[in-house]
């Protein structure tokens, strides 16, 4: 016997337990329902035809299985049964919120492509679909996201831009040149004659006779000349490169800031105000300097700048060796046959330059003592700055 042929009987007819009759009707209907949702709908019009069917099959006044139900079990049945079966038939009528239409048509998805050629957009499955996927979402949308850490500047640039900021505040200004370098400009310009032991090839790596990977940021002084002329005040951060086995202070790759200043009536003193401002700047106003005359083939006078110590303010430690004063960089007036070979009139111009390890400043700053650990992209060393 079906449902539809059940209700039409009174439960007296169909004996048996009256829970057991309801029970069968609300499974028949929570079938009915799934198949339903799980068929879907070819489209909109279809799905909202579909749903009113089921809806009216079960809820019509006139012909609906509840309507039967509520003529043929409820009001027909003895007084005693009553209020067993009234209370039943109030749970069902409760389950039957699921088959109104606007939940069905929430819950019957419309199928993709529509072969009835009633393809307009509000035919779209959209809602139902993303009714989906909002179901799927696991866990607990309001946690935190993943994150991915941004890293942070390397040490080496942080000191250089902290150096760069000094002087870019006294009005110079950056210039750079190429890492491959000719020997023209690596050596011969600046003066320093073929005979110099800084050209063996022990100290510099050539790429052929002529080519040289640069061991200064000097020969961007002669570029600058060149591509500049005089007044000229900038610096030249950028990396350098010799032929030196790797150790806790050496590196064949390393960084240096040369700095240069060309203008009528620069002066030794100009050189020593910068410096001694420069360094009170980075390290401190307690900070001293100290200039010690020097030799390099492109500057006369040439002097080896020193500061007070940084760690026992001159007193003597381990790190200036009991000295009071670490050198940190070399420097001179420019000599005048390098103005000449920029292009520059040594009769009418001056100038000062200086070069500095940023590398090493970065080890003074940060008390590092292996330059190693700069270029060995260890991010637990990385990380600390
Ligand atoms: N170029 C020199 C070096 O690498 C440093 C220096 C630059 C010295 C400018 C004097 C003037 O050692």
């Amino acid at each position: 016997m079906t449902i539809d042929e059940k209700v039409r009987k009174t439960l007296a007819e169909l004996g048996g337990d009256p829970k057991r009759a309801f029970e069968e009707v609300r499974a028949a209907m929570g079938t009915e329902r799934a198949s339903l949702i799980s068929r879907g709908a070819a489209s909109q019009t279809e799905r909202s035809k579909l749903c009113k069917d089921l809806r009216d099959r079960w809820l019509s006044r006139k012909n609906g299985i509840l309507s039967f139900i509520d003529e043929n079990w409820l009001k027909a049945s003895p007084r005693e049964l009553k209020p067993i079966v009234g209370s039943e038939f109030n749970e069902l009528r409760a389950e039957c919120a699921a088959i109104e239409i606007a939940v069905l048509s929430r819950e019957v998805p419309v199928r993709g492509t529509v072969a009835d050629g009633s393809q307009n957009p509000a035919d779209a499955p959209l809602p139902t679909a993303a009714t989906h996927v909002i179901r799927e979402v696991p866990g607990d949308l309001t946690l935190p996201g993943n994150r991915r850490s941004l890293g942070t500047l390397h040490p080496v640039t942080e000191m250089q831009r902290e150096i760069e900021d000094i002087f870019l505040n006294l009005g110079f200004h950056i210039e750079s040149g190429p890492e491959i370098e000719s020997v023209h400009y690596n050596f011969d310009t600046l003066n320093i004659p073929e005979s110099h032991p800084s050209r063996d090839d022990w100290d510099t790596l050539y790429i052929d006779s002529q080519t040289v990977l640069r061991t200064h940021t000097s020969p961007v002084q002669i570029r600058a000349m060149e591509k500049y002329g005089a007044p000229l005040y900038i610096i030249i951060p950028g990396k350098c490169y010799r032929h030196d086995n790797p150790d806790a202070s050496h590196s064949p790759m390393f960084h240096q800031i040369e700095g240069l200043a060309i203008d009528r009536d620069i002066t030794f003193a100009d050189l020593k105000g910068t410096l001694d401002f420069f360094a009170k700047k980075l390290f401190g106003e307690k900070i001293r300097t100290r200039f010690q005359p020097s030799f390099f083939p492109f500057t006369e006078p040439s002097g080896e700048v020193a500061i007070s110590c940084i760690f026992c303010g001159g007193e003597g430690c381990r790190v200036c060796k009991e000295s009071g004063w670490i050198e940190v960089m070399g420097c001179g007036m420019v000599h005048p046959q390098v103005l000449q070979n920029g292009g520059v009139d040594p009769a009418k111009y001056t100038g000062w330059a200086f070069g500095l390890g940023i590398d090493r400043f970065a080890m003074l700053k940060y008390d590092i003592n292996d330059i190693q650990l700069f270029f060995q992209s260890d991010v637990r060393f990385l990380q600390q700055f």
